[in-house]
């Protein structure tokens, strides 16, 4: 079934994936329909039983003593802000690569983010560079499980109590990954999950703010429901107590995320094991960075993400030309990858132009003109960004580890053959 390790497609050989052999994620079966359908004939369809029902089993699965069910896992950013008391003005830091939200829910909260680089290793941020960004306005720190291998939490908490910092984990991609068997968003002061389509639980679109502290979820309840405190099962007085939003999800997509939940262990148990057939196949290719998993660590493999080593394949170039070339030659050898993203969170316009509620707002009023937001300033996370690619599809259910095997054998040609691209024929 594999392709020969011959000529890559892109130069005129065969290609190393047949087509069709991927199949889509989530599979569907017949209990997602029955809960959907099960929901649809219900009365309830706004935040309905399944909404309750999905908060109190994500909460169970995930060991924290309360959940509240969003519409995305921004909204549950933006409401771990309020429930850590953040007030406008205060900075917060973010690791300078990460989903553009995971620093735009600071600015909803008309606080100012802070970035820090990564640690290129890791790709998350860097604890080494956490101490150098703290302002003495600096009240939080959001730390991003990327790709869903969990943060050095360990050092992270240790830098946050001396500072007196809440920590905020962004586990949006990060469902059951683990620090010594203890699960991403067990950790700080709350968490958000995202639920869109291709996380590792999917409901379509759709998140969940887990927190352990009772004080901590009425505020975020408040921001969540339009500033009430009371939940929509209970008796509403429709009352504004702060400023909400809308934020809540609905049942027919809680019940189809609770019908992924129940398959969600034994998704990423596939998940991990195709990423090890992945990573043997791979490991000792020259010119591919391979992710880690730390000593004590489990990674979700939400994606796996390798990084191409310029200087092993003798270019010196623009690296991203390379990158991008290679993309190229993996799309055509029928590999789906993709570039995660192609801007550091400082370089996105909405810093550079500081545009974000107009005349300059939240900078100018809060005397934050002069944050560093110069992409230099970051050299891991410009590096990571401009050399990486992903795979995610061949890692997911119901792909096993004979897709995986033919995806990383089609990766391993194609950087084989690296240095023989004819990099601007192929970017012409
Ligand atoms: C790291 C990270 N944070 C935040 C988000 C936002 O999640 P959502 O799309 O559910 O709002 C995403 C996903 O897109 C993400 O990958």
């Amino acid at each position: 079934m594999t392709g020969s390790m011959g000529k890559p497609a892109i130069m005129g050989g065969t290609p190393a994936v047949p087509k069709d052999l991927v199949k889509k994620w989530p599979p569907v079966g017949e209990r997602d329909r029955e809960m959907v359908l099960g929901s649809l004939a219900g009365e309830d369809h706004a935040f309905g039983p399944n909404c309750q029902a999905f908060e109190k089993e994500f909460a169970a699965w995930n060991g924290n003593a309360h959940a509240i069910n969003t519409n995305s896992g921004t909204a549950a950013l933006h409401m771990s802000l309020a429930a850590c008391g953040l007030s406008a003005g205060d900075h917060v830091l973010v690791p300078a690569y990460s989903w553009s939200s995971s620093a735009t829910c600071v600015i909803h909260h008309n606080c100012i983010p802070v970035f820090v680089d990564i640690d290129f290793d890791s790709m998350n941020i860097d604890p080494d560079a956490i101490e150098a960004a703290i302002t003495p306005r600096t009240k939080a720190i959001i730390v991003v499980h990327l790709h869903g291998l969990a943060a050095d939490m360990k050092r992270i908490l240790a830098i946050a109590a001396r500072h007196n910092l809440a920590v905020i984990e962004d586990a949006c991609q990060a469902h059951g990954a683990l620090i010594d068997g203890k699960k991403a968003g067990t950790f700080g002061d709350c968490a958000a999950f995202s639920f869109n389509q291709n996380k590792c639980l999917c409901s379509g679109e759709g998140g969940m703010f887990v927190t352990d502290d009772e004080e901590k979820r009425k505020l975020a309840c408040q921001l969540w429901s339009f500033g009430e405190t009371r939940t929509p099962a209970e008796s509403r007085d429709y009352h504004a107590y702060a400023l909400g939003w809308m934020y809540r999800s609905n049942d027919l997509t809680a019940a189809f995320g609770r019908a992924q939940l129940m398959m969600l262990d034994e998704y990423l148990e596939t998940q991990r094991a195709n990423a090890a057939v992945m990573l043997e196949e791979l490991r000792g290719v020259e010119g591919l960075i391979l992710p880690v998993e730390p000593e004590g660590y489990t990674h979700n493999w939400y994606n796996l993400t390798p990084r191409i080593d310029m200087e092993a394949l003798g270019w010196d170039g623009a690296p991203v030309r390379m990158r991008d070339a290679i993309l190229r030659a993996l799309e055509a050898e029928g590999v789906p990858v993709l570039v995660w993203q192609r801007f550091i969170l400082p370089a996105m316009t909405v810093f550079q132009a500081r545009n974000a509620y107009g005349r300059g707002s939240p900078w100018a009023e809060h005397d934050a003109m002069d944050i560093d937001y110069s992409p230099q300033s970051f050299p891991s996370a410009l590096r990571h960004c401009d050399t990486h690619f992903a795979v995610v599809t061949p890692l997911r259910a119901p792909n096993g580890p004979d897709v995986a095997e033919v995806i990383a054998k089609g990766i391993r040609k194609v950087i084989e053959h690296a240095h023989r691209l004819d990099v601007e024929k192929i970017l012409a």
